[in-house]
């Protein structure tokens, strides 16, 4: 059954990770959201952009670029080439995955930081900025690091403080010094930096302190608490303006002539990805003009999904710099997750403490990582990553509730009626008839859950109505009735027809195990693909009862764990 919706158009927006490394664990734990949201509201029959990209500038990148011993152009190239296969692999329904580096989005930035510009939001004053002696050059961001202005951490970056979140002006480290990775010497004084005088470009973010406080007052009781307070906390504070331009040669060029060896702050302009890939895909796709029913669209919906270090920039740097160009559709859902630390410590790519999702992927299926983000992810929380939880719950939880159900069901019924079985809603039960109605409800509950940000919930519902078909099965005992007709195919045609409403709701979390059940039931339902944002009609509600019932195949849904394959894991830490 299909209803005719009042369709919305929704965006939704993926944090841009940085080119530097690969994706680990802690990745996808903060992106699962992002594509649940987009295939959900597919589904529904919204007009859905789905975005995002690499974030190629910046310090990060620099950095590692250095580190190996090459350009920060082929290192972003490098590991924007495996981002798209990783997220591929995880079956993230992009319409749209584009990078930092490409002249589209240039364009864009540019065009922002003159609006910016002409209405002197943005200035040019000659401020200070730290200076290397050694090397002869200015340091931005990360090349810098030294002790938290905020909370006193040893190691702050000279952008954000890891241990607090908090953004960091790199003058107000205590004790600055070259970032090791950009200067290798034991001799403190060549690390250490002196205040100079840099020309640069401010946004005024102080002009924005009031229209901010008064929007996030409106919209953030919808965004994940951690997102609402700290950007509570920073406006109490009151803004300062920022520079938004560095003493680089990595990045977009600033449009305004004698500022040839300057580039724009790798955050003023990511962030401005989101548009510039919404004109950019829209172009693409012929219809250039589109991108405004998403951005110059009051009715339109934003999702920003992301990891609670990057909140500052959406919560205020982004809606600043949209508010002060004008016109455009300001964030609605902030759905910031916590951290993901593994086996008791933060993840480290110098120390190789981490999981990266590549390596993941070539042991597991991607089906139980995004299983397992979605249920045992920092949604709300900081969570703690231990192999033997992973074991465990995906041989338990995922196997043990829904996984054997599904096979159980359909083994049975492929090997005692390979014709099919027939329904006749006459001979339903109470029990029957409740489960039926479960299956009708579940919809509406799992949506709420997914509009609200609230994943973990949502999955749960699902396995809640899986464990109500377990004790179906357990009660009814349809082995023991293979003579009582119309008793067991009553009952049978009850759990098909809820295993297949589950295979819809499961859709958005698990694609791949949605697809592999409506197969074996020979059910076509529409599994959309991503650019086919034309679709208007809801297919999120429980289809009618069919009047019989085959399945064709029964192939289990997933490969249980072995300890030995856990234990290999935890050993390769
Ligand atoms: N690259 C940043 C990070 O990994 C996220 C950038 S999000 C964007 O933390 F919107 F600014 F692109
Ligand atoms: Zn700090």
């Amino acid at each position: 059954m299909t209803n005719k919706v009042e369709s919305r158009n929704i965006l939704v927006a993926l944090a841009w990770p940085y080119a530097n490394g690969s994706l680990h664990l802690g990745h996808t734990a903060s992106f699962i959201g992002s594509d649940v949201l987009a295939r959900y509201h597919r589904l529904k029959g919204d007009l859905v952009l789905f975005v995002s990209g690499s974030d190629c500038y910046g310090t990060p990148v620099v950095l590692e670029a250095m580190a190996q011993n090459t350009s920060p152009s082929s290192i972003a190239e490098k590991y924007h080439a495996e981002f798209c296969s990783t997220f591929d692999a995880l079956s993230f329904s992009f319409d749209w995955y584009t990078k930092t580096t490409v002249p589209e989005h240039h364009a864009v930035v540019q065009h922002v930081f003159s609006q910016l510009r002409d209405k002197k939001y943005v200035y040019s004053k000659v401020g200070k900025a730290l200076y290397s002696p050694a090397l002869q050059r200015f340091l931005p961001d990360r090349f810098v690091e030294g002790g938290c202005p905020h909370c006193g951490f040893d190691d702050a970056r000279g952008d954000q403080c890891d241990q607090c979140g908090k953004l960091i002006d790199s003058l107000d480290l205590h004790n600055p010094r070259i970032h090791k990775k950009v200067f290798q010497t034991d001799s403190d004084a060549d690390r250490s930096l002196e205040v100079r005088d840099s020309e640069h470009f401010y946004l005024s973010l102080s002009a924005f302190q009031h229209d901010l406080e008064k929007w996030v007052a409106s919209v953030g009781d919808s965004w994940r608490p951690n997102a609402f307070r700290f950007t509570e906390g920073f406006l109490a504070q009151g803004l300062q303006d920022r520079a938004i331009s560095r003493d680089t040669d990595w990045g977009v060029p600033i449009p305004v002539s004698g500022y040839d060896d300057k580039r724009l702050y790798v955050w003023f302009e990511a962030v401005l990805g989101y548009l510039s890939s919404s004109q950019h895909y829209m172009k693409n796709r012929g219809t250039p003009d589109d991108w405004k029913q998403w951005w110059e669209n009051p009715d339109a919906v934003h999702y920003y999904v992301h990891g609670k270090d990057n909140v500052p920039f959406h919560s205020i740097i982004l809606p600043a710099t949209l508010m002060g160009a004008g016109g455009y559709h300001l964030p609605d859902m902030i759905f910031s997750s916590e951290y993901l630390s593994l086996e008791g410590e933060q993840f480290s790519t110098s120390r190789s403490h981490a999981v990266w999702v590549p390596d993941f992927l070539a042991h597991f299926d991607s089906e139980l990582l995004r299983y397992f983000m979605v249920m045992h992810g920092p949604e709300t929380s900081d969570v703690d990553f231990r192999w033997v939880d992973f074991g465990t719950l995906v041989n338990g939880e995922l196997i043990g509730t829904f996984g054997n159900l599904v096979h159980r069901v359909f083994t049975f019924v492929r090997s005692n009626f390979p014709d099919g079985i027939s329904f006749d809603s006459n001979n339903l039960d109470t029990t029957s008839k409740h489960l039926l109605h479960v299956a009708e409800n579940v919809f509406q509950k799992i949506g709420v859950c997914i509009e609200h940000g609230r994943f973990r919930q949502g999955f749960r519902e699902i396995l809640a109505v899986a464990e109500q078909l377990n004790r179906f099965v357990h009660t009814r005992e349809p082995w023991k009735h293979l003579d009582d007709t119309v008793r067991v195919h009553t009952d049978l045609s009850v759990l098909l027809h809820v295993i297949h409403a589950l295979s819809l709701t499961i859709q958005p979390f698990l694609p791949k195990t949605s697809e592999k059940i409506q197969v074996s039931l020979g059910a076509s339902s529409p599994i959309l693909s991503a650019s086919d944002s034309s679709f208007q009609r809801s297919v999120w509600c429980c289809p009618p009862v069919p009047k019989s019932f085959t399945v064709a195949t029964a192939e289990p849904l997933f490969v249980k764990i072995d300890d030995s394959v856990i234990a290999e894991q935890e050993g390769r830490l």
